[in-house]
């Protein structure tokens, strides 16, 4: 008899068990405003001031054909769709990327950069444009010129007809330069397109502020759970914060900044720390001659922003949209999967933490579930289709048209 009780009892505990896991959690006020913060999604269109081709449909065409251009490289082998592959999420699926030599760095994914306000890890570049100059100049990744992209633009008949469509002024230019920063600004106009299609959170997050109890009942418990460990004790949202989950800004979260080099040779990443020296000593930035709206507030930051040693090993915040095809992730790629990003956060070296002054990251010692949870809501932030590929196909299919 005694056995039947015990029995009957473990199974009343275990239904109540099984009831309260499949429970939605509660939201607060606090977090309520937070997931608000969120969206709405997409964004609209804001044209970048500074980069007068910006939302111009001529600019984008020629972008796009210049995104797939490997002759604005030396070796006329690389073009920016090599390292930022559009079935990628317009990333690349290796930790580190390899241009002309290795680079120290993974290749991020591109989508939703417009709404970024530096570029590059280090954040080296103040505008999309700017941060197109880079690889292309780069020796160790494209490794061109200025010659070689006037020199292509001028001589190849195609390109010349597209970048006249785009900026006649610019094209016909005898200056060498005019035309590097006419191609990067149309680089930067098609990239301005690369938007993150919505997804299960979006419908997840319009329904929670309308109390549409249907909708939400969709967004799989276990996001939702995610989410509000996201938006309480996980403290993520300090710095994923917005739309784009990104404050646009640069924090330590403890990741190492030891790279070794492709003859085996150990060299340390500073990260913010030689990004804020590289930013302005950047001819292309915004304070320079090439800036076509210098009264733009988006010039203070980098007119006033200064190295400090906080800055040293400080990486940008990446957005969290799209990342189920922009692995491995961080600035290194050595994160496999999102399962170890959120270990990484669960088990973070305090003490390296604090020596570097990061006073917002505690370890926070997840269980088992609550890590699926978390991985389970960075899931919901993709959506099964990959944004903008076929678009890019078509804009192409266009250019060669009007400009065969
Ligand atoms: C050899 C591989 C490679 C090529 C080719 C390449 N990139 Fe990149 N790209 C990278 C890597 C790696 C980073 C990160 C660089 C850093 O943090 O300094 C990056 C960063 C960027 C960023 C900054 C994104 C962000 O969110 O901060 C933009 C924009 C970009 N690339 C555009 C381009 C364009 C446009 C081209 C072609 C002109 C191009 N890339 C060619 C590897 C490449
Ligand atoms: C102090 C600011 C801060 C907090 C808090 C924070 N992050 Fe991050 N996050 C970053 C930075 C900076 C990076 C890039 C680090 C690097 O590459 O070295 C990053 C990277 C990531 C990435 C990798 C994305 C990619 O494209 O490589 C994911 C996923 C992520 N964070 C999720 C989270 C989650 C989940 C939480 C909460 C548990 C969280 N973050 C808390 C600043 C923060």
């Amino acid at each position: 008899m005694s056995i039947l009780r015990a029995c009957l009892g473990l199974l009343l505990v275990l239904f109540a068990t099984a009831a309260r896991a499949d429970e939605p959690p509660v939201f607060d006020a606090t977090q309520r405003r937070l997931i608000r913060s969120f969206g709405p999604w997409p964004p609209a269109f804001r044209i970048d001031s500074g980069n007068p081709l910006s939302g111009r449909p001529e600019a984008v065409r020629f972008g796009a054909v210049l995104f797939a251009e490997p002759r604005l490289s030396k070796n006329g082998a690389l073009a920016c769709q090599n390292c930022h592959q559009p079935q990628h999420g317009w990333a690349e699926p290796v930790a580190r990327s390899h241009g002309l030599d290795r680079l120290d760095r993974n290749a991020p994914g591109l989508l939703d950069s417009r709404l970024h306000r530096w570029f590059g890890w280090d954040g080296a570049s103040d505008s999309l444009w700017a941060a197109a100059i880079r690889p292309i100049l780069d020796p160790r990744e494209m490794g061109g010129s200025t010659a070689i992209v006037a020199d292509l633009l001028r001589r190849d008949p195609a390109l010349a007809c597209l970048a006249r469509q785009a900026d006649d002024a610019a094209a016909t230019s005898p200056d060498d330069e005019s035309l590097l920063v006419l191609a990067a600004r149309a680089l930067a106009a098609f990239q301005e397109t690369l938007v993150s299609p919505r997804t299960a959170f979006d419908d997840f997050r319009d329904a929670l502020l309308t109390n549409d109890h249907a909708v939400m009942a969709r967004y799989p418990v276990s996001a939702q759970r995610g989410l509000a460990l996201f938006t309480s004790r996980g403290q993520c949202a300090t710095c994923h914060s917005g739309p784009a989950f990104t404050n646009g800004e640069f924090h330590d979260t403890g990741m190492p900044f030891f790279v070794i080099g492709a003859d085996g040779t150990r060299g340390v990443d500073p990260g913010r720390h030689r990004g804020i020296a590289r930013l302005k000593a950047n001819p292309f930035n915004r304070l320079g001659r090439y800036n076509a709206d210098p009264q733009s507030p988006a010039v203070l930051p980098v007119r006033h922003v200064a190295q400090q040693h906080r800055n040293w090993g400080e990486f940008k915040v990446p957005s969290l949209r799209s990342l189920l095809f922009t692995g491995p992730y961080m600035h290194d790629g050595s994160k496999p999967d999102l399962a170890s990003v959120v270990q990484h956060y669960s088990d973070l070296d305090e003490d390296r933490l604090h020596s570097d002054g990061e006073a917002i990251l505690r370890p926070l010692r997840l269980s088992a579930e609550e890590s699926r949870d978390l991985v389970a809501f960075l899931q919901s932030l993709s959506a099964p289709a990959v944004a903008a590929a076929s678009d890019y196909e078509t804009l192409k299919a266009e250019a060669r048209r009007l400009c065969p």
